[in-house]
Order: C-alpha cells, then structure tokens, then sequence
C-alpha cells in the first residue's frame, strides 16, 4: 500500500519523508489555503518546493471548471516537475480533460468521487489515480469504506489499472480498513500516519526493556 500525506505543511512533508514511508502528497486548495499561500505564483512556487522535499507523486488541483481552463492549468502545472500529477474534479469536464491528459501520457487523480459509478468514469477515462473520499462519506452517515470494497470489485472485474487513492483519511482505522480491502493507496494527514506508530504495549515493553538493562549494568 502506497502512503501519501494529505497536506501542504512542508513541515509535515519531510517529517513523514524522514520516516522512510512516504511515497506521496496530494494538496488542494482548501489545504493550500490553510497554509496561508493564495494566489497562482505563490502556489505555484509551493509546488515546486513540496517536490523538492519527497521523491514521489504530488497532486496538484486545477482550478478551472471548463475543459479549456483545465487543460491549459494542468498542462502548466505538469511542466512544473515530472512528480506532478494533475488533480481534475468529478465532473463532465474533469472527465474529459482525464482521458485528454491520459491520451497525452500525463498522470492524473479524479478527485471528489462519492460513488462506484464516479469511480468507473475516471477508470474509463484512464485516470492514473481516483480519490473516493471515505471521511466525507462518513461524515454524512454514509459507508465510506463500502464504496472503497465496491470500486475495488469493479476495478478487478474489469482489470482497470487506475490506483484506488483512499482519500479523507481521518483515522489509523481508516488506513487499516482500506489495507483490507485493497486500496492501492491511502492519503491522510501526519497524525493518522504517526498514529500507526502507537500500542501501549510496545511502550511499556520497550520501558521494561530499558529497565532491566539498566539493572544488568
Ligand atoms: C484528497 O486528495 C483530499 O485532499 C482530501 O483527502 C480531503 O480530505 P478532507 O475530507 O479531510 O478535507
């Protein structure tokens, strides 16, 4: 399973980075705004640098909502670094410009999916990557990861090579539930990655460990 982080804190970043288990970062602008960059150059300039700090893909969400807009966004924003992967919203010209940026070898991530029929959409029009939002869902009182188990059949019906990227991660359940199930990859925020870390076990084994050493020297 593929880990992205799903923020644009550069902090964040090279923490997970350091840890070695980081192949990823997927952005929006909600998450750019809450970061204080705004404005095109300003949020281009962060791109770049968030490349700079991983090695693997960095989704980066056109804003346009017409087919023109986002071919010419997405096209500028592929020419940023090879990482980048260009983030297109589920709608009749997201779609569209998906198969236009897959026809041309351009990676992208159909993002704000909420259904198996969505899901099938972005694998037709050759998506490199589909967001299904499981938080959201949840949050609606509806079953995020029954939709994840659901795009995964569909995709293995068919052999779709479109990645499942198990987005609005909120919690290590999440992750774990995803793992099951098969999602290619999960995005979340640090602390659902850190979260992995913890069992009260392991740190009152690792306490008694260092204990006893100490009593043997
Ligand atoms: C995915 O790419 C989105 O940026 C993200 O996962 C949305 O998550 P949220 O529901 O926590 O905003």
């Amino acid at each position: 399973m593929k880990f992205f982080i799903d923020t644009a804190n550069l902090a964040d970043i090279t923490e997970a980075q350091d840890m070695g288990v980081l192949d990823g970062v997927t952005t929006n602008p909600s998450l750019m705004a809450k970061e204080g960059i705004t404005g095109a150059d300003n949020i281009i300039e962060h791109y770049k640098k968030i490349c700079n700090a991983v090695d693997g893909h960095v989704s980066a969400e056109v804003i346009s909502t017409d087919f023109e807009g986002m071919v010419a966004e997405g096209e500028k924003l592929a020419a940023l670094n090879p990482q980048i992967v260009v983030k297109l919203p589920m709608i009749a010209d997201g779609v569209k410009a998906c198969k236009y940026f897959s026809d041309k070898g351009i990676k992208t991530n159909v993002t704000l999916v909420f259904s198996a029929g969505q899901a099938l959409l972005a694998a037709k029009a050759g998506a490199t990557y589909v967001s299904p939002f499981i938080g959201r869902l949840d949050d609606i009182s509806t079953d995020g990861l029954g939709l994840i188990a659901d795009i995964r059949l569909i995709y293995d019906n068919y052999g779709y090579e479109t990645e499942i990227l198990a987005a609005s991660i909120r919690h290590v359940m999440h992750i774990i539930d995803c793992a099951k199930i098969g999602a290619d990859v999960m995005t979340g925020p640090l602390s659902a990655i850190k979260g992995l870390l913890k069992h009260p076990l392991t740190d009152s084994g690792l306490a008694k460990f260092l204990e006893d050493y100490k009593k043997g020297n």
